[in-house]
């Protein structure tokens, strides 16, 4: 008897316990419900329908005349190819050999495809039926002026696209400046050439043409 009384003393005792954290527990739900800020946020999600603008959608037009940060293009020889909105004969930085090298690398990875490692448009894809681009070395591109070639490269022309998403501006200058390259490759004479590298002519001349062909020979 005396047993089953003490049993029932722990028996009580663990139940008050157990409802005293049971009571603490529902206290602390109550209580942080009530609190709002970042548990539930007065806000709105995009293109949610809203009647407080008159046009009834909450996401706002930026405000005339606004520029994202980055994207101020005032130079407009740099970004567009042009001076007063005529194609530019000039560059808008002066080209090193760093510059060409990067441009030579540049147009074999984009333009090779389609314009082939010399510019005469015979590239791969023309072979698979793509339609095929005038070569560079006609008179009317050799003397097109280097900002055409800028913009075609920024704006794509006829069947060519844009690549303006996938080449930044100061490297479509140096790909318009390996097209010079390649054209000057054509119509140089040996007077363009330094006396002192004259002799590696040769050596080029009896290499497998290959070389020339990936654009590796020095
Ligand atoms: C997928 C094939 C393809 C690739 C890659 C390509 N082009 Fe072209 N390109 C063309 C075709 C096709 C034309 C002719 C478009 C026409 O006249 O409709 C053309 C034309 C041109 C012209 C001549 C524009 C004129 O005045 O006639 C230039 C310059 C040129 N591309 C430069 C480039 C450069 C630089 C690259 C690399 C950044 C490049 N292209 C990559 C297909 C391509």
């Amino acid at each position: 008897m005396e047993f089953l009384k003490l049993m029932t003393k722990r028996n009580s005792a663990i139940h008050r316990r157990g409802l005293l954290a049971a009571g603490l527990g529902f206290a602390a739900l109550v209580l942080s419900g009530c609190r709002m800020d970042m548990h539930i946020q007065p806000k709105y999600l995009p293109y949610e329908a809203t009647d407080f603008f008159a046009d009834g959608r909450e996401e706002r037009q930026p405000v005339p005349g606004t520029v994202a940060r980055g994207q101020l293009r005032l130079d407009e020889l740099f970004y567009s190819g042009k001076i007063n909105g005529a194609e530019a004969d000039v560059f808008p930085f002066p080209i090193t050999r760093n510059d060409l090298e990067r441009g030579r690398e540049r147009y074999n990875v984009y333009c090779t495809p389609c314009h082939d490692y010399t510019g005469n448009g015979e590239g791969m894809i023309v072979q698979r039926g793509f339609p095929q681009p005038p070569s560079y070395h006609l008179p009317r591109l050799r003397t097109a002026p280097v900002g055409h070639f800028y913009g075609v490269i920024t704006n794509g022309f006829g069947a060519m696209y844009s690549y303006a998403a996938r080449i930044e501006p100061a490297d479509r200058w140096r790909i318009a400046a390996y097209i010079r390259v390649l054209q000057l490759s054509r119509n140089a004479t040996i007077s363009d050439v330094p006396p002192d590298e004259r002799s590696k002519l040769d050596a080029a001349a009896s290499a497998p043409s290959t070389a020339l062909a990936t654009g590796k020979s020095e």
